[in-house]
């Protein structure tokens, strides 16, 4: 199994939130790209605190929806925020899973940490009904000029392959062709984020993996001092031109 480098510390649990809040249209849009059809089980996997799956339960209103995530503790606060939705504690690189087969079946920047999305991909899909439906949205590209930005995305960039996965996937699902799963439709979602929202993401993205082995050992505490300290110095900026994230989203159909 992947180490997931991001945690679930309390830093870790905020920005996730903001994330949420930063992403909510994006998500919006990935969950308007699906054929509209009735929904029994709809499942959330890597939910995190569980916004993405209150999202699902709203705008595609399944009989049922269940969050799964590895992380006992967000899996804890998603239960505590969500109280009419189930959320299970889950490692979802490991089939069969404990459900009845989804027919739907979201996943937001979780396979961006694993080692073989399109192998995983693939075993979702024996997971899934009949027809069943996969949705996913990856990081396609972040274009900034902003040399803060550019330093703090090349660490995380070395960071997140060390641990075996790919900031950038979207391209590579973009190519990719995962057993039997047939693509109903890809694009790449524009988003420009604010100067201040994103430097508050990083900073505390930072303050949670400074500590991890590969950072100690690759990186001087001086130069993540600087990095922290400018960050922070860009956390009141509202200009919306200085970074714009790419999200790929791909809709799936299992071939039967
Ligand atoms: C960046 S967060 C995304 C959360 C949510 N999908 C969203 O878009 O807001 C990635 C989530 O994947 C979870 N995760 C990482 N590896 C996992 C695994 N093998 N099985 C289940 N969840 C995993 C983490 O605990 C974290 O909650």
């Amino acid at each position: 199994m992947n180490r997931y480098t991001f945690r679930d510390t309390d830093p870790a649990e905020v920005r996730l939130a903001l994330l949420a809040k930063v992403f909510e249209p994006e998500m919006r849009r990935l969950l308007s790209m699906l054929p509209k059809r009735p929904v029994r089980l709809a499942v959330d996997l890597g939910c995190g605190l569980g916004f993405t799956t209150r999202l699902l339960m709203d705008v595609v209103q399944p009989l049922r929806v269940v969050g799964m995530d590895i992380s006992w503790r967000y899996v804890r606060s998603a239960r505590t925020g969500f109280p009419g939705l189930e959320f299970v504690e889950r490692d979802v690189t490991k089939t069969p899973f404990p459900i009845e087969s989804p027919d739907f079946i979201i996943a937001r920047f979780l396979l961006t940490h694993l080692s073989d999305p399109e192998g995983i991909l693939g075993a979702w899909a024996n997971e899934m009904a009949p027809r069943g439906l996969i949705a996913v949205a990856e990081v396609e590209f972040i274009k900034t000029e902003h040399p803060v930005f550019s330093t703090y995305l090349s660490v995380v960039e070395s960071l997140i392959a060390d641990s075996g996965g790919k900031l950038y996937l979207g391209p590579h699902l973009a190519a990719a062709d995962p057993n039997r799963l047939r693509r109903l439709s890809s694009e790449v979602y524009r988003a420009p984020v604010s100067t201040g929202n994103a430097a508050k993401m990083f900073s505390l993205n930072l303050s949670v993996w400074r500590s991890d082995r590969f950072v100690v050992d690759n990186y001087e505490t001086s130069f993540l001092d600087v990095l922290a300290r400018r960050l922070e110095q860009l956390q009141a900026q509202t200009c919306r031109d200085r970074i714009e994230w790419g999200i790929r989203h791909i809709v799936y159909e299992r071939l039967d």
